[in-house]
């Protein structure tokens, strides 16, 4: 999804800055990327295509300033060439601005503007801003004023960020897309923060100035900022806000490849340490007692969950959580949620989206909140809007995660969900069987980073016509996460179903050319039943791996058996999932993807 950097105070750096502040939101997805620079000159430089390319148009170019905006584009309007990406300028030249969103109005805006004479470059919603812009100047109005009253015309959600020639300030305005300012260190690099010099950075992300401060503020929605040598925000009636400046904990250093070939693959072997993070501090094993801050006084009667992606099949995951300790408990697609059922009593609704950003889960929490419902999100990130906008957070801690395929995150939040029943709704007994196997997952996760075999199966079936992952209660989830994986990832094929649904259908497109995913946990009833559907597929010479703790029978019957350790069933699916990624990666790496960065498709999806 588009990403904004800005900044000002970088003097020579300032061009620099911008680049690599794109770069570092390239995680976000994107198919264009442009800058553009102000003070003592102005220029823009843009294309369509990879920052490689934006670097070799830099070179062919001469561009300085003292502050400039970036952007990479993800397509909403128009496809993406050079005339689309941003940032986009005025008939003079004079403005330029990047957003991020959807500007609802700009088809009339656009019409008006046209009718005034207004020569249009592109096909985006986003050129109607800097025209809008250009008239407020031509009339007299001084650049904050100018850009403020563009603004004010707006509707539907924007990030902003623009610049003016002969002007050295930035200025930003956001509703309902994210918008963060960075404070930067004061000019002797003493690492305080300095309100009056700067430098200041403006983004929609954390990662894009993270290497250069720590110190953040978070604009809300009809707020607008200006960025010079001092920083000033104003609400919606001009009048200044006092902000509060908040550090960030993670390092820097988080946000590198560390050695490994894709930012998947490192984030896949962070996860022991990302759930050592989510549960440090909030499980007394000796007590047997969970202490999550924020939510420990909740005791819902209902739960309704939202959320999209790899998100959804968390929510999927802890509404089995909530069944079995008898808290009737539903997963909804965010984006279906509005013709859902309305919540009944006290019960809440729970978003769970690692970025706190998804649209889609933002407007379902909305939603909820407009029903009466109180609101509660699992996330990965401190300051977003879902943590803002909902009665509660409940923060999963596993540090930033930059690939797009969702991995490390996606375990911490089965953790979390693990965390929020055991302290809200889950009695002792339950407690004294979870609390220990919760304490070992970082180990048992540990030991199957260590010893998987999921490269040498990715080799064997990475040509295979299709992929199908099956499995059963706690299991079913992560095997529709194992096939969006594979599919997000690899391009390939793959479908995930609940194991017993296997022979309503999908079993008239098993092959010897489909390899099967069974995922077997234990020797109960449930697992036997799965081995069963083994046998079906096998019948039919689907080739067959078995991730399984060794329990059952299942391994008599696959051609491949990728181990697990023996734990708590719960617990369990964060281990089979380890494996299924890991076999996602593999068979993408075998395939040569652009692992961090599938085509069309971005981390944080903040339009509807
Ligand atoms: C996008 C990403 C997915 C992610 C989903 C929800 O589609 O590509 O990986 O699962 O958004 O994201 P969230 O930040 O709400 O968890």
């Amino acid at each position: 999804m588009c990403g904004i950097i800005g900044c000002v105070g970088r003097g020579d750096e300032t061009l620099e800055t911008l680049v690599h502040g794109l770069e570092s939101l390239e995680y976000r997805g994107y198919d264009s990327a442009g800058v553009a620079l102000g003070g003592d000159s102005f220029g823009v430089c843009k294309t369509s295509g990879e920052i490689e390319q934006l670097r070799a148009a830099l070179a062919e170019q001469s561009l300085s300033g003292s502050v400039g905006i970036g952007h990479t584009r993800w397509s909403t309007h128009g496809p993406p060439t050079d005339e689309n990406a941003h940032p986009h300028q005025d008939c003079t030249g004079e403005v330029a601005v990047v957003h991020n969103g959807i500007i609802e109005n700009y088809q009339e805006l656009r019409d008006d503007l046209t009718a005034a004479g207004h020569t249009f470059k592109s096909e985006t919603d986003t050129e109607v801003v800097p025209h809008l812009i250009e008239d407020e100047l031509a009339s007299g109005a001084a650049p904050e004023a100018a850009v403020r009253t563009a603004v004010s015309q707006l509707e539907g959600s924007y990030a902003i960020a623009a610049i003016v020639d002969g002007t050295d300030a930035l200025f930003a305005a956001r509703n309902d897309s994210p918008l963060v300012i960075g404070v930067g260190l004061d000019a002797e690099g003493t690492g305080s923060t300095n309100l009056a010099n700067g430098p200041y950075f403006i983004a929609s992300d954390v990662p894009a100035f993270r290497k250069y401060t720590a110190q953040v503020i978070y604009l809300e929605d009809g707020e607008f900022a200006r960025l010079d040598g001092s920083l000033t925000v104003t609400g919606a009636d001009g009048q200044p806000v006092e902000k509060a400046v908040e550090t960030i904990e993670w390092d820097p250093e988080e946000t590198g490849k560390s050695g490994y070939d894709h930012y998947m693959l490192k984030e896949i072997n962070e996860q022991p340490r990302a759930l050592r993070q989510c549960l440090r501090g909030r499980v007394d094993e000796l007590a047997s007692t969970v202490d999550v801050e924020s939510i420990g006084d909740l005791d819902p009667s209902g739960i309704q969950f939202v959320a999209c992606g790899t998100s959804y099949h968390a929510a999927l995951y802890g509404s089995q959580l909530f069944e079995q300790a008898g808290v009737p408990s539903q997963a909804y697609l965010a984006s279906e949620y509005a013709s859902s059922p309305p919540p009944i009593g006290d019960d809440l609704v729970v978003g769970i989206t690692q970025s706190g950003e998804t649209a889609d889960t933002l407007s379902a929490l909305r939603e909820a909140k407009q029903r009466g419902a109180e609101t509660l999100t699992v996330t990965n990130t401190v300051g977003s809007t879902a943590t803002r906008e909902c009665d509660h957070a409940l923060y999963i801690r596993s540090g930033p995660e930059i690939g797009v395929a969702a991995t490390k995150t996606f375990a911490g939040q089965l953790a979390a969900l693990n965390l929020f029943t055991l302290a809200t709704v889950e009695d002792s007994q339950r407690r004294s069987s979870v609390i220990p196997a919760l304490r070992d997952l970082p180990g048992d996760m540990q030991s199957v980073l260590d010893n998987s075999t999921a490269a040498e199966v990715a080799e064997e079936y990475a040509t295979a016509e299709s992929f199908f992952f099956i499995g059963r209660r706690y299991q079913y989830p992560v095997a529709l996460e194992g096939a969006l994986k594979l599919k997000e990832i690899s391009y390939e094929h793959a479908e995930g179903f609940a194991a017993g649904e296997l022979k309503h259908g999908p079993l008239a497109l098993v092959t010897d050319q489909t390899p099967v995913f069974a995922l077997v946990v234990g020797d109960g009833p449930i697992a036997r039943k799965t081995v069963g559907n083994i046998k079906e597929v096998q019948a039919r010479d689907a080739p067959v791996v078995a991730v399984t703790d060794g329990q059952s029978n299942a391994a008599t019957y696959a051609d491949h058996v990728l181990e697990i350790p023996e734990t708590n069933p719960r617990a369990a699916a964060l281990l089979t999932n380890v494996q299924l990624q890991l076999v996602a990666y593999h068979v993408a790496d075998n395939l040569g993807r652009p692992i961090d960065k599938p085509r069309n498709l971005a981390k944080s999806v903040t339009v509807e």
